[in-house]
């Protein structure tokens, strides 16, 4: 019989995890449930930093920017004593299941703690970059979608003034969905990801030609991206083996090679941390009370090991296993769909 459950949001932040936690508290309600919030992602199951979280706390956070529990990017299986310390907190705080709000580390690392220490979890996809199997979306990305369009419609505004091209780098290091939508929701003239090997001669060619006819044109790159016969600097990995991307600057080169390639003046900007915040859209802030309710819904039918998911235009269960077993890459489909937009 479940009586006390415990919250957690883990990874990279993102607009749309105070609505799903909102959602979650408030549809426990509904069971009866004592609701703890256990801060900074696994970090608090590790430290044992938590405490109750009431229905007051989280009225007012459905508009909210981040996460009123605070994340972090630690894995219990990569530190000492890690998963045992994870186990007794759940002991002593008497929590009989778990709600991980996060992306594909997170969820990873509930699905392997479900499966391997029969920890009762379920999850809720989070994440601006849209890359978690299972789910049709996650939350997080509309809104990042949304902030990088803005700030690539002030670049346009700019390149179109001076006569300059103009790069936008945005996140997303193994998935390019943001600079995809965001490519053709602003209406840039290329785009680059992670996930396709970039013809520069034709980018470069194809540049000119926009230039020639509109005094201006822009273009996005996701920070993953690689360059041919270009050395961007690796940095380091975190506690999940993905590469800190931070300074690696593939923005600032792409902007230096085109000016080269193209005699145009070049200017870039990088979005940064700034798509991650922000107040959530209203498509976030939907997705995420629903994935929140249905989370809860998940507990109370047992159905532990499961994602709430959108599928289609219903919010359902789908196995953890499912979502965290292979990362959602940008397809041929999209991708033929966008370079439809490079004229
Ligand atoms: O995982 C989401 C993400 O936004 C990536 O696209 C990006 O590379 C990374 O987080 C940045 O993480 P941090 O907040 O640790 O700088």
């Amino acid at each position: 019989m479940i009586k006390r459950i415990g919250i957690l949001t883990g990874g990279g932040d993102c607009s749309g995890l105070n609505p799903t936690i909102r959602g979650a508290v408030y549809r426990a309600q509904d069971y009866n449930y004592e609701v703890y919030g256990i801060q900074e992602g696994w970090k608090g199951l590790v430290k044992g930093n938590i405490s109750p979280l009431s229905l007051s706390e989280v009225k007012e956070i459905v508009d909210r920017g981040g996460t009123a529990l605070g994340t972090s990017r630690l894995n219990p299986y990569k530190i000492d004593n890690g998963v045992k310390q994870v186990l007794d907190s759940i002991k002593k705080f008497k929590l009989d299941a778990i709600i991980a709000i996060g992306g594909e580390d997170t969820l990873g690392v509930a699905n392997k703690l479900f499966k391997e220490e029969n920890i009762k979890l379920v999850g809720a996809p989070k994440t601006m970059d849209n890359d978690l199997s299972g789910t049709d979306y996650t939350f997080g990305f509309d809104s990042s979608v949304t902030r990088a369009v803005e700030a690539m419609r002030s670049l346009q505004d700019s390149g179109r003034s001076h006569r300059r091209i103009m790069v936008l780098e945005v996140m997303g290091r193994h998935a390019g969905w943001v600079a995809l939508y965001t490519g053709m929701a602003s209406g840039a003239d290329w785009t680059l990801i992670p996930e396709e090997k970039t013809d520069v001669k034709k980018m470069y060619q194809h540049l000119k030609e926009v230039y020639k006819k509109n005094k201006y044109a822009s273009v996005v790159v996701s920070e993953g991206v690689t360059l041919p016969g270009i050395n961007i600097g690796k940095e380091s990995l975190d506690q999940f083996g993905h590469m800190i991307l931070r300074n690696r600057g593939v923005g600032n080169i792409l902007a230096d090679l085109i000016k080269k390639n193209t005699g145009i003046e070049t200017r870039h900007s990088v979005i940064g941390h700034i798509q991650r915040g922000g107040s959530p859209t209203l498509f976030d802030r939907i997705l995420g009370l629903r994935c929140g309710v249905t989370a809860a819904d998940l507990i109370a039918q047992g159905k532990f090991g499961y994602m709430a998911a959108l599928k289609g235009s219903k919010v359902i269960g789908v196995p953890l296993e499912k979502a965290v077993s292979k990362l959602k890459v940008v397809d041929k489909n999209w991708w033929k769909l966008a370079q439809i937009f490079f004229k």
